[in-house]
């Protein structure tokens, strides 16, 4: 349910009673208990406007306040501010029928969106490294998020496959070759034996440059080992995407190489505009306003990556129908995001109506504030950093002795992996992220593990109990109070962390309700005996419908539950 939306609802028809004209309102969440569950903050400016005191106009307003229904009481603190109470038996209705729905009372849009989510893109050159790390876990909650709210969603993998560098890669390919393709699975020092030889074989380097040109003329012989070595290098993401349990698949791919045959029309279509100048033998485009051009093509004829970019946001647009685009990489790349989005407009590359968003996000850095390496400075390996928070994970886990090797495995990933997610999407993604062990495996805090360890406390009341949970919800107490608001203000949460993809609105939501949980069971007993039925059952739906909160809020963010910690 859209609980903000229904107090807002109220407050205005108030406010038009009394004869107060105003737009648009909108009521937040009350900072303390003493304030209410919500506040409308909105007086003060209307009191400017109107030449009246605010708190007479506050007083004014709350005699037209319908507390009938979802409001109980409310109360004009302050300078103006009006405190607003819900009542408890509208919220058991509320809580009721949000427990008996599949999707948890909140609604499906009926949308016609469709919303490209650009994410990940990964350089075939390389081994994964950190640097990807973040733009897949982002954006792939992102993408969740949208696709759970109704919109309908692309995902698109832009990977890095297409460039000088492969000539260099080909040449080592057929050198060390076919027979030998065990080497790939370490593609780093590929990479760097590769890079060896090309810097100290003249005749190496000559060929390397050779194959560049081949490859992008179409040679056939080089095409079937660049496609081999793209091949190699694909499979070697997917397994770390099948290990980051993220919904990437090879349909998604739409790799640099994919828009090449559309470039040459590009490039006419943007002369055709006369916005090229040819300066150097390289082709630039001037954006109004800019004073330094963007190269489009260089003068070898070769492209660049804001040219395959421009051809994708066209292919988007005219070929996927998006009316809205997200990209989410890393924030060194605002200047770039900038350059081709505004040329995409200009040259009416995409309709003038499409959204076009750089989702940016700050860099991975270690403890020391330093950008995150291995000790001896190289780049950190993705496998190995999420092998690394698995074993981490199964040393965290207690009860190890109960559990057999398999069961030990697969809850060590979930753990190990969830807390690699939910580290990087609890804080706010523009900020760089400071990646810390300790604090990620924490029980305490807002942690993944915090909301598994709920999750699975609940799951254990459940077990204990062992009979069928009722839906009636009866809320006597203020931490009962406070966990229905809590439960029911979900959809407001998952609507804004939408509107700024900003997952770490979700994540402090989902720390904001196991925490009000555990106080409510703890303040609250389940199944101690002398509990009376009515209230037992009240109080296990509550939970129940925590347990559902959760699990649905995890999924989003692509973090498995478990039964049992
Ligand atoms: N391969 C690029 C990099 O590693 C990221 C691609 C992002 N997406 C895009 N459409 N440019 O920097």
């Amino acid at each position: 349910m859209k609980l903000k939306k229904e107090i807002n609802k109220i407050i205005s028809q108030a406010l038009v009673d009394a004869s107060i004209e105003v737009h648009q309102i909108s009521v937040s969440q009350s900072s303390k208990a003493e304030f209410g569950d919500y506040q409308f903050n909105g007086i003060m400016p209307l009191a400017k406007i109107l030449r009246r005191n605010p708190r007479d106009i506050a007083l004014d307003v709350i005699k037209y306040i319908d507390t009938k229904g979802a409001i109980l009481k409310v109360e004009v603190a302050g300078a103006g501010f009006i405190n607003i109470w819900l009542n408890p038996l509208w919220l058991q209705e509320m809580t009721k029928k949000m427990l008996l729905d599949d999707r948890l009372d909140i609604s499906k849009k009926k949308s016609n969106n469709i919303i490209v989510v650009d994410y990940s893109g990964p350089n075939m050159a390389k081994e994964m490294h950190v640097g990807h790390l973040r733009s897949t876990i982002i954006g792939d909650t992102l993408a969740n998020l949208l696709e759970f709210l109704g919109d309908r969603v692309i995902r698109q993998n832009h990977i890095g496959d297409w460039g000088t560098q492969f000539g260099m890669l080909i040449a080592y390919l057929e050198e060390i070759a076919v027979d030998n393709m065990n080497n790939l699975k370490d593609l780093e020092q590929f990479y760097k034996d590769s890079k060896k030889r090309f810097d100290e074989d003249e005749e190496f380097a000559n060929k390397a440059r050779d194959y560049v040109v081949k490859i992008q003329s179409g040679d056939e012989h080089c095409l079937k080992l660049w496609k081999n070595f793209i091949e190699i290098s694909l499979n070697h993401c997917q397994e770390v995407y099948s290990k980051l349990d993220v919904k990437l698949t090879p349909e998604d791919v739409k790799a640099e190489s994919f828009y090449n045959d559309r470039l040459p029309k590009l490039i006419e279509k943007l002369e055709n505009d006369k916005k090229i100048e040819v300066s150097n033998g390289a082709k630039c485009l001037f954006i109004d306003g800019e004073e330094i051009p963007v190269i489009i093509q260089k003068s070898d004829g070769g492209y660049l990556y804001a040219t395959t970019d421009l051809s994708a946001l066209q292919y988007r647009d005219e070929i996927l129908k998006s009316n809205r685009m997200l990209y989410v990489v890393d924030a060194r790349q605002s200047g770039h995001f900038k350059q081709i989005f505004n040329i995409a407009k200009d040259s009416k590359l995409v309709n003038n109506e499409t959204k076009l968003e750089h989702i940016a996000f700050g860099t991975m850095m270690d403890k020391s504030g330093k950008p995150f390496k291995t000790r001896d400075g190289g780049t950190v390996k993705l496998v190995e950093l999420l092998d690394e928070s698995i074993i981490r994970a199964k040393e965290s886990i207690r009860n190890k002795d109960e559990l057999n090797s398999n069961e030990l495995e697969k809850l060590a990933k979930i753990i190990g992996i969830g807390a690699v997610k939910y580290s990087d999407l609890s804080i706010n993604r523009t900020s760089n992220y400071i990646f810390n062990w300790d604090k990620m495996l924490s029980l305490d805090g807002n942690t993944s593990l915090y909301q598994q360890y709920a999750y699975a406390r609940i799951m254990s009341i459940f077990r204990r109990f062992n009979s069928q949970i009722g839906s009636n919800i009866n809320i006597k107490t203020d931490i009962e109070h406070k966990l229905a608001v809590t439960l029911l203000g979900f959809e407001d949460t998952l609507n804004r962390t939408a509107r700024d993809s900003s997952p770490h609105y979700l994540t402090t939501y989902l720390y904001e309700l196991t925490t009000i949980f555990m106080r409510f069971y703890e303040q609250n007993p389940i199944l101690k005996d002398e509990i009376e039925d009515k209230i037992r059952d009240s109080r296990l739906a509550l939970a129940l419908l925590t347990s559902k909160v959760i699990k649905q809020g995890l999924d989003i963010l692509g973090i498995e539950v478990v039964n049992k910690i």
